[in-house]
């Protein structure tokens, strides 16, 4: 890969999404065991330089302290390259320590990252073809939970990429759509028509924030502040939703909202992180009371598809319990 090593990309993408600097550590050290702080600082100026880390910084203040405190502690100087980076960085006025931008790649193998990698190639722009940058609260309360990262959000868009076809040529809606990271896929994939709801102003404002810096906008994409409670605004043919069953007590108005969908001729995709069983079986309680017919289509025990998101940390607790369920009136008693 025009010279570099897979573990320089690996480095990037934990960099982007701004892993612990313990693990960057480990990666580096892979690379030179005895004296791995050459290869981190190298590697470290390389993510730096990069013109999406320039264009989307991430909030990398804290992370660039603990790496050159490593590097001091535990073996040389650090470079003069690096140190002006940190006081820079420093003396820049906006640093706010709650938003910050990640950056996610996905594809089928590694090609993409070498593309990232290689200077003749590198564009500034996060509208590549296997690249999103993602502006995110720290805190993942904000926007009533919609302006973070879930791992849910990441699963059903691997399993929406690995089959386009339910929603190319179609017309997707989107329920708590949070950031927009699907939102911005469908637009890719080349979704009929995407209207992005959510019951939160604030996370619809970041969402839209996320949709110009991705060039996602245009005629085919709305966004829509919906409340569950609500009715929906418009037909659909493919209902999708990430993560919106952590909480019980909407569910008495969710059921019938996605029953309405689905009998004017949609079928749903949801996926779900089960962190109570409990809640989410009376989930799947009142779907089947409503006549809806909830198959499971996907687990995250069985990540076996060729488009993946690359080194991405939400994916990467193997604890996590992820399912996607594909919801339909089909066969079920109406
Ligand atoms: C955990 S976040 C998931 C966001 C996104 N789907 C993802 O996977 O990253 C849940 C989302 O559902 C939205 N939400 C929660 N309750 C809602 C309600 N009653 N009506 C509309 N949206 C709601 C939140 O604002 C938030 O954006």
């Amino acid at each position: 890969m025009h010279g570099e090593n897979p573990l320089d990309s690996q480095i990037l993408l934990r960099f982007w999404q701004l892993d612990r600097p313990a693990e960057l550590i480990r990666l580096a050290s892979l690379k030179d065991p005895d004296d791995p702080s050459v290869e981190l600082q190298t590697a470290v100026a390389r993510c730096l330089n990069h013109p999406l880390t320039r264009q989307h910084p991430p909030g990398t203040v804290k992370l660039l302290k603990q790496l050159l405190l490593f590097v001091e502690r535990e073996y040389a100087e650090v470079a003069e390259e690096l140190a002006l980076c940190y006081t820079d960085l420093l003396l820049q006025p906006c640093q706010d320590a709650k938003w910050m931008y990640k950056t996610y790649c996905y594809g089928t193998q590694h090609s993409i990252l070498e593309q990232l990698l290689d200077n003749s190639t590198q564009k500034s722009s996060s509208h590549q073809e296997g690249v999103i940058t993602l502006r995110l609260s720290q805190n993942m309360f904000e926007g009533s939970t919609g302006c973070h990262e879930w791992e849910a959000g990441f699963f059903l868009a691997e399993y929406i990429l690995n089959h386009p076809e339910l929603v190319r040529g179609k017309k997707a809606l989107e329920l708590g759509c949070g950031a927009g990271m699907l939102g911005i896929l469908l637009q890719r994939i080349g979704a009929a028509g995407i209207c992005l709801t959510d019951g939160d102003a604030q996370t619809l404002c970041n969402c839209l924030h996320n949709l110009r810096i991705n060039e996602a906008q245009g005629s085919a994409v709305s966004t829509k502040q919906m409340p569950w409670s609500s009715t929906c605004p418009e037909r659909c043919d493919v209902l999708l939703a990430a993560d919106i069953l952590y909480d019980p007590e909407p569910f008495p108005v969710l059921v019938p909202l996605l029953v309405s969908i689905l009998r004017s001729g949609a079928e749903a995709y949801i996926c779900t992180t089960v962190r109570q069983i409990a809640t989410f079986e009376l989930f799947l309680r009142l779907v089947h009371q409503s006549g809806l017919k909830a198959e499971e289509v996907a687990v995250s025990s069985h990540r076996e598809w060729p488009v993946k998101f690359l080194e991405c940390l939400p994916l990467s607790d193997k604890s996590q319990h992820i399912v996607v369920h594909r919801l339909s009136t089909a066969g079920a008693k109406q």
